[in-house]
């Protein structure tokens, strides 16, 4: 079998993507930094063959994984038509631990989509694009998945301030002061646990949610302030908005119906230290969270040494098993 091999980041989202229509069309922009730690790195085995598929996480058989991966091949059918005239195998793993409640699916999404397109080139098929075609294709895996394709900034969905924008793939946004280019994000690991509502079904929530409207609204005029506010370094101003958007995304998830929450009670422990910790130093440390009860810390590299010793002292407590993870911007997927 020949093989391609690629490295590819998970992505942490500042403006929010909750809501989609078919197939995968986002509801509303978003943009996110691109991590550097956080990764997975997935080998494509292909040969001649029938469209066989063998999936494997950290080496083990995973054969849990291939609803997802047919799914994916066949809605990029039409990007991808030779997949099924070879039989594949999948290996991939992941840099931080399968059970720490990080989502892999925008990593693992959109190192299986470069992997594809990697052998779409070797097989001498036309490629324009390379990037914006892997963004395309990872979107339709997983919406957040488009924007790990590029770094240090993602933007996805058309939006009027980010020229050559779409909904169909990401672009690369870098257009900001350089301390967004260095940003860090600890990841406290409030809750290991299985989420108890997937993405996919909060996306649906929001069909028909009684505040939809006023929320995709809201997230245009969000994402056209934070570039403001990162164009200009206007700390403050890019950290209001990335609070509000992370408790908007839990605010549509306690508003839908059927209603559920995702945040533990540790979740509002940190939310609350974070806030004291801010008013009585006034270090500039942010939160924002994903679609689960884990805390993103979001900070500048030169406030480093003095918030890690505040996780240490203050916030490691609310974590389970005391573990949380260093992450910071990084530059987008690698081909090994
Ligand atoms: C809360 O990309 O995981 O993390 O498109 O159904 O795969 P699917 O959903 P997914 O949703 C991510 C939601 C989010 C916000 C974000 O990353 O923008």
């Amino acid at each position: 079998m020949k093989e391609v091999t690629w490295k590819s980041p998970s992505n942490i989202a500042l403006v929010k993507y909750w809501g989609k229509y078919p197939v995968q069309i986002p509801a509303n922009p978003s943009i996110s930094f691109t991590l550097s730690a956080a990764a997975t790195t997935t080998t494509l085995k292909y040969a001649p063959g029938t469209g066989q598929i063998e999936v494997y996480l950290e080496g083990v058989s995973t054969p849990s994984f291939l609803p997802k991966i047919k799914t994916f091949l066949e809605r990029t059918a039409e990007q991808f038509p030779f997949a099924s005239t070879l039989d594949l195998e999948i290996h991939t793993s992941n840099s931080f631990p399968h059970s720490s409640g990080i989502a892999s699916s925008a990593s693992g999404m959109s190192a299986l989509a470069l992997c594809l397109m990697s052998v779409k080139q070797a097989l001498g098929l036309p490629v324009s694009d390379f990037f914006q075609e892997a963004s395309e294709a990872a979107r339709l895996g997983s919406g957040s998945g488009s924007r790990s394709v590029f770094g240090p900034l993602a933007a996805w969905g058309t939006h009027q301030d980010i020229q050559g924008s779409h909904d169909r793939w990401a672009v690369a946004y870098d257009d900001v002061a350089e301390v967004f280019t260095t940003f860090q994000d600890t990841i406290l690991l409030v809750d290991k646990g299985e989420k108890v509502v997937s993405s996919t079904v909060g996306h649906g929530l929001m069909e028909g949610h009684a505040y939809a409207e006023a929320r995709f609204a809201q997230a245009h005029t969000n994402q056209a302030d934070i570039l403001t506010c990162m164009r200009n370094g206007d700390i403050e101003g890019f950290g209001a908005i990335v609070e509000s958007e992370a408790l908007t995304l839990h605010a549509m998830m306690m508003s839908s119906r059927p209603y559920f929450i995702l945040m533990k009670p540790n979740t509002l422990k940190v939310i609350e230290a974070i806030w004291a910790f801010r008013e009585n130093t006034g270090n500039p440390l942010y939160f924002t969270l994903d679609a689960g009860a884990n805390v993103h810390l979001l900070y500048p590299k030169s406030h480093k040494d003095v918030i890690l010793q505040f996780i240490d002292s203050d916030l490691r407590t609310f974590c389970k098993d005391g573990s949380y993870l260093c992450d910071e911007v990084g530059q987008g997927p690698k081909q090994l």
